[in-house]
């Protein structure tokens, strides 16, 4: 599927976010070990970063690595740690000619320092790029982040920057990982479970949630083109009512 001639005339959607699910099940029903759908699950990315970054998205945010899949298996958890620096140390090339900017949200001090490295290296050579944010959520959990820019608010109350009065949902955005990002119009989760399992709990506030039964490895950009075509045609109310024929987008 090429994008579409209703697609070419609207806006793109800026901010969709993918928790890629799947790779496990992919691996079990072509008889490999788990680790092979992780690395199928890679070059999903890249086809989705190119995707997405042609289609004119803003940002996208892949959720790689939660804070709950440190309970893996040691072996998977250094499986998966690998293919990020190998992807990290593959694409950083390729990113830059895309004009492609790396960002990454996590408590991401619990990294390896190898791999801390290789993200912040990866970071830092594309920090120019001006065209689509690639954000990789590592380490990442949605309560962990809240909790976080609780406690970055509540020291700065103490020391006086703050009033409790002046907390209001600006200021928590500021405090986020995700912090000048614009929340995700579009949530993408594949593997057929419904269940947003600790991402981004404050951003999706108002996103629109797509649950594909694809397994990660084998999701498409036609797909995905799909799932832009259909948020396409979706009344965005915002908790308001809006007078027929006269909607236009909420950015
Ligand atoms: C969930 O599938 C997927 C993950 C926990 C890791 C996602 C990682 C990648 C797609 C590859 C590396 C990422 C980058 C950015 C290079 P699962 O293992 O839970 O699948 P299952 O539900 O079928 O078991």
């Amino acid at each position: 599927m090429e994008i579409s001639e209703t697609q070419n005339k609207m806006v793109p959607p800026r901010h969709i976010a993918i928790i890629m699910d799947g790779n496990g099940r992919w691996a079990e029903q072509h008889g490999y070990l788990r680790v092979k759908g992780h690395e199928v699950g890679a070059e999903t990315v890249d086809r989705m970063v190119s995707a997405c970054a042609e289609i004119g998205v803003e940002v996208l945010t892949l959720y790689a690595f939660s804070s709950e899949n440190w309970q893996r298996p040691a072996l998977e958890v250094a499986a998966l740690m690998r293919l990020l620096r190998h992807y990290l140390r593959r694409e950083t090339k390729r990113l830059i000619e895309k004009n492609i900017r790396l960002r990454a949200i996590g408590r991401l001090e619990r990294l390896d320092s190898a791999v801390r490295k290789e993200l912040e290296e990866a970071c830092r050579k594309t920090s120019s790029g001006s065209g689509m944010i690639l954000n990789l959520a590592i380490s990442y959990g949605g309560r962990d982040e809240i909790c976080d820019a609780a406690a970055a608010i509540c020291r700065e109350v103490q020391s006086g920057k703050y009033t409790c009065d002046e907390v209001d949902e600006k200021l928590i955005n500021a405090h986020l990982d995700t912090s000048g990002l614009p929340d995700p119009d579009i949530m993408i989760r594949t593997g057929g479970e419904f269940r947003i399992s600790n991402f981004l709990l404050w951003q999706l506030a108002y996103a629109e949630l797509y649950f594909s039964d694809t397994l990660w490895p084998d999701f498409s950009k036609d797909e995905l083109l799909r799932i832009i075509d259909d948020f396409q045609q979706r009344e965005r109310r915002f908790g308001r009512v809006i007078e027929r024929g006269k909607y236009e987008r909420d950015r």
